[in-house]
């Protein structure tokens, strides 16, 4: 795994939600990064097991995730045509690669919807339930966040250009090192009884491309999980990542779910910056 680029990551800002787009690399984003192979077992179970909690396809779909196998193809990942329904096709291609997958697809208005995907590691959200709903319905559970981006977000999907692919990262705390934060999955509650080395950075790197042929975007998220204690052994990463946690609005901390660990969150970082 490449370094991590904190101080990218988390700007010197108080905390707002941004953009933070910049121009990817698909072939680097999709490439394998976990040599232990438990990322790709792990998909491998919960899309096998309870394929109705990770993937939702509709129709306007189906030749975006065919367009996704054959990239795959290129890119070096062996996704076995599949004799069967769409979503048998799906279940091949999820665990193929290390990321989860969406795809959004514009409407005849312009407006892009989720219409598919195979995402078995979510931050406390369920793809299957955003099926359908537009991008500003699927950001509605973010507090604040649409009156600040939606218009923006809308935008720039619109103008993708084919081919192209952005990158940009969302970040969250966590008080396990798993993968499968899945609403219906019981989570230890972040409190203000919490240590540090009881603390994760929960890195999503996310990579957008609008697919050529069937004009559908298609949306990569690749979950890092990082301890607490890593990312604070640098210096300005720690000092930035605590301003943001002391400045979030309460609604954000609260959807956060760091709301009740502030101050001790904060506490643990005064005691590594020595202050
Ligand atoms: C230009 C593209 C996008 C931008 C700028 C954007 C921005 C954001 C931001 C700022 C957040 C709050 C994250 C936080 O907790 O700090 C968020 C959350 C979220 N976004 Fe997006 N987003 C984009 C595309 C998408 C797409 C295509 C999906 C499709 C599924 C999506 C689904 C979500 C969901 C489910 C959440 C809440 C769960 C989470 O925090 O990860 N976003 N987004």
């Amino acid at each position: 795994m490449p370094d991590i680029p904190w101080t990218r990551i988390f700007p010197d800002i108080d905390h707002r939600w941004i953009m933070g787009l910049r121009q990817g690399d698909l072939a680097a984003f999709f490439a394998p990064q976990d040599p232990t192979g438990t990322v790709r077992a792990q998909r491998q179970r919960w899309f096998s097991d309870e394929p109705e909690k990770y993937t939702a396809l509709l129709p306007e779909a189906e030749a975006a995730m065919l367009e996704t196998c054959e990239l795959a193809r290129t890119l070096g990942s062996p996704v076995n045509a599949v004799e069967g329904s769409p979503l048998d096709q799906l279940l091949e291609l999820g665990p193929a690669w290390e990321p989860d997958l969406v795809w959004m697809h514009p409407g005849a208005d312009g407006v892009h919807h989720l219409a598919g995907g195979a995402v078995c590691f979510p931050s406390s959200w369920s793809m299957p339930e955003m099926l359908g709903r537009p991008m500003h319905l699927v950001h509605q559970l973010v507090p604040g966040l649409n009156d600040l981006l939606a218009r923006q977000i809308d935008t720039f999907l619109a103008k993708l250009s084919p081919g192209s692919a952005w990158q940009r990262e969302n970040w969250g705390v966590s008080r396990d090192g798993e993968l499968n934060h899945h609403p219906s999955r019981p989570r230890a509650v972040l409190d203000a009884t919490v240590t540090l080395e009881e603390v994760w950075i929960r890195l999503e790197h996310q990579l957008l491309l609008k697919l050529p042929s069937s004009g559908s975007v298609l949306f990569g998220i690749r979950l890092e999980l990082v301890p607490l204690a890593d990312m604070l052994a640098d210096r300005t990463a720690a000092q930035r990542f605590s301003r943001l946690i002391s400045t979030m609005q309460p609604t954000a901390a609260r959807y956060k779910g760091v709301e009740s660990a502030r101050p001790a969150l904060l506490a643990i970082m005064d005691a590594v910056l020595g202050k």
